[in-house]
């Protein structure tokens, strides 16, 4: 994967698949030892350009380039040029210039991650754009799944909230599906992809009937930010009819593993209980996304990795 730019994993093989999730578990050891460092990056420059808000990717792409040797710098929206109007060609030129290695975009337009790699020699690394892709959420969601689980082949895993607008459920379902899960969405109909045809994936309005006997149920959060008016139910209504709680959680298997990429809207998508219940690896997630994000970086930047 050296020298690969991470856009989606639509293009990815499950053998690559593969090697980022066993990278992944060699790297969690780092980020659980004594001394988190390692030389496989020393020399190399990163810069997170970070168009659009975020807590956990920003950090865990930021930690994962030190923990790994590498110079990191993150950019944010409202401190940068682009409030000036700079255009984002010029703001990743002037970067590129800066002689940096590998550029971590997210941005709220779909198809910025790609464009990006059409204007600049780094290899870019989409950490989520507009309603598009987010692949490095989706490997930490498998990684996520495999440790609890043993294995993601043959595994029932529901999908639910707002499809519509989700980076992480559209990379989720190609991930999901390459390794062999049946993948089962759920949502309000206006919150759900009009016309979707995928193998693997069955589309529901009824939330019972996706989480019916689920090993996983993948909460999503509500985009507020993307809704376009009328397509939203009522909070209330919504808590109700699609919320996951534990009454909710008890038609899915006695070990359903709940996972959620945060931020959480709580009380609406998701209950306090279900967070922080016996079945939550959400906060798992968010150390495993470290980890994945260190096989990433150490896989496209590391010519000694493969
Ligand atoms: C997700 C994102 O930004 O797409 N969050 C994240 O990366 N942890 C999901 C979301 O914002 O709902």
């Amino acid at each position: 994967m050296f020298g690969k730019s991470i856009i989606d994993l639509e293009n990815f093989s499950p053998d690559e698949i593969r090697l980022v999730l066993d990278t992944a578990k060699e790297m969690k050891k780092i980020i659980r030892s004594d001394v988190k460092k390692l030389p496989n990056l020393r020399g190399k420059a990163i810069i997170n350009l970070f168009l659009e808000a975020s807590t956990r990717t920003r950090t865990s792409f930021e930690l994962a380039g030190k923990y790994l040797g590498a110079d990191v710098v993150s950019i944010n929206a409202g401190t940068s040029s682009i409030t000036k109007g700079e255009s984002l060609r010029d703001t990743l030129m002037t970067i590129e210039a800066m002689g940096v290695d590998a550029i971590v975009i997210r941005h709220k337009s779909e198809g910025a991650a790609e464009y990006a790699t059409q204007v600049v020699k780094p290899v870019i690394i989409n950490a989520g754009d507009g309603a598009h892709a987010h692949p490095s959420q989706a490997l930490l969601d498998l990684f996520t799944i495999e440790h609890f689980k043993g294995h993601i082949d043959g595994l029932k895993v529901a999908i639910v909230g707002d499809i519509l607008h989700s980076r992480v459920a559209r990379s989720d379902i190609y991930g999901l599906t390459k390794m062999g899960a049946e993948i089962h969405l759920a949502g309000p109909k206006t919150l759900l992809p009009r016309f979707f045809n995928f193998d693997g994936v069955t589309v529901h309005e009824n939330i019972e009937d996706a989480i019916k006997n689920a090993d996983v149920v993948n909460v999503l959060r509500i985009q507020l930010e993307r809704q376009q008016a009328g397509l939203f139910p009522s909070p209330r209504e919504y808590a109700r009819v699609y919320g996951i709680n534990d009454e909710r959680l008890k038609l899915a298997k006695d070990d359903v593993l709940v996972l959620h990429p945060g931020p959480q809207n709580k009380g609406l998508e998701i209950s306090n209980a279900v967070t922080y219940g016996e079945h939550s690896a959400i906060h798992e997630q968010v150390q495993n996304g470290v980890a994945i994000r260190m096989a990433l970086l150490d896989l496209t930047l590391n010519s000694g990795a493969k």
